[in-house]
């Protein structure tokens, strides 16, 4: 049994502008201790997904569509009373967001706030609790651990921070732990020492961890496995080598085309043209066709389904490229 198994996701808002698809249907399943990649451009779903998992997506506006899945260790998190939701989040799902500073609270010591979780998660007294909190400090590599622990927030660099939500959201000692473009607001140095720091974690704590990123270079360094995200959706899936040296999605190869080489100092980059369109106006079809140098009448007439890429395969695809002989509503044909 997958630890996570998410199937048929779909989270939408009501808006001014209409009915917001922000997640629309995603499948994806984690084992125990493992490492899955989240990645795909700013506005594709990721964040919405993940606040979907821990119960945390605000009604109204937003709404789990019917039919939508969520199980936890064999427990179906839609169905769950509030009150076993909140411990579930606080003992065996824990998430860390982009930007450490509005997590935590300014007015109270860094200390003081790892304290308060360890209280309350591990009912730890308050000496324990500080001589426990110390500890997390320096397993997340902070230096003098017993100074920085009376700290305050804007004492510390946005590096240090993340340290310290990663202390905090380790301090459950979680099963799964789901970091939402965890390194995006860090320079590229803090970024590596951070990524390091939640891999070594997670193999020493035997964590599960759903790393969430735009930065396909960031999964290269980190998962196991790969799903791609594009307008709500699953468009690719595979292990991260096999994402990584021959992607079968037009969106995944663009976003492979536009980072920058590894150790290469010239650095050319090829951005994917366009944007992503919003969530309550996606194109009918396959949603990247307007993107998509590939596209045929077939992409606008209608929406592939993600399957194998080869029968039995693990690995699965979203485009008609890749599934030309799957039936549709008309078989408009190969490009030619
Ligand atoms: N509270 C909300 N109200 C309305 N729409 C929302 C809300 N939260 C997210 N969305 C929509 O969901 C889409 C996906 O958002 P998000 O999950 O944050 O993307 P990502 O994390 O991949 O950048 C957004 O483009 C937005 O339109
Ligand atoms: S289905 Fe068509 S538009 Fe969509 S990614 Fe494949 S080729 Fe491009
Ligand atoms: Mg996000």
């Amino acid at each position: 049994m997958p630890l996570l198994e998410v199937t048929d996701l779909r989270t939408y808002f009501t808006t001014d502008a209409g009915v917001a698809r922000a997640v629309d249907g995603v499948s994806l399943q984690l084992e125990a201790g493992e490492t899955l990649g989240i990645v795909g451009e700013s506005g594709c779903g990721k964040t919405v997904m993940a606040l979907s998992i821990l119960g945390l997506i605000p009604s109204p506006p937003g709404e789990i569509v019917a039919g939508s899945s969520i199980r936890f260790n064999g427990e179906e998190l839609l169905e769950v009373k509030p009150a076993r939701l909140r411990e579930i989040r606080g003992n065996e799902i824990s998430m860390i967001f982009q930007e450490p500073m509005t997590s935590l609270n300014p007015v109270l010591t860094v200390g003081h706030q790892i304290e308060e979780v360890l209280r309350l998660h591990r009912g730890l007294k308050r000496r324990e609790a500080r001589a426990a909190g110390v500890a997390l400090l320096a397993e997340v590599g902070i230096s003098e651990p017993d100074q920085r622990y009376d700290s305050y927030p804007h004492q510390m660099s946005g590096g240090m921070l993340q340290r310290i939500m990663i202390a905090i959201a380790l301090s459950c000692e979680p099963r799964l732990l789901i970091a939402d473009e965890p390194t995006t607001a860090l320079d590229v140095t803090i970024q590596a020492q951070i990524l390091d720091l939640l891999v070594s974690l997670q193999q020493k704590h035997g964590m599960a961890l759903l790393l969430i990123t735009h930065d396909l270079g960031v999964v290269a360094e980190v998962c196991d496995r790969v799903v791609v995200m594009y307008g709500g959706q699953v468009v690719e899936t595979g292990t991260t080598e096999e994402i990584l040296s021959h992607p079968k999605h037009p969106y995944t190869q663009g976003l492979l085309a536009s980072l920058p080489g590894i150790g290469d100092r010239d650095v050319r980059l090829n951005p994917i043209p366009g944007t992503v369109p919003s969530a309550v106006d996606w194109p009918e079809g396959c949603r990247f066709r307007d993107r998509c140098s590939f596209a045929w009448e077939r992409c606008a007439e209608s929406e592939p389904d993600l399957l194998p890429v080869v029968a039995g395969a693990s690995r699965s695809a979203r485009c008609w490229l890749v599934h030309p002989d799957e039936s549709s509503i008309d078989r408009a044909g190969k490009p030619t």
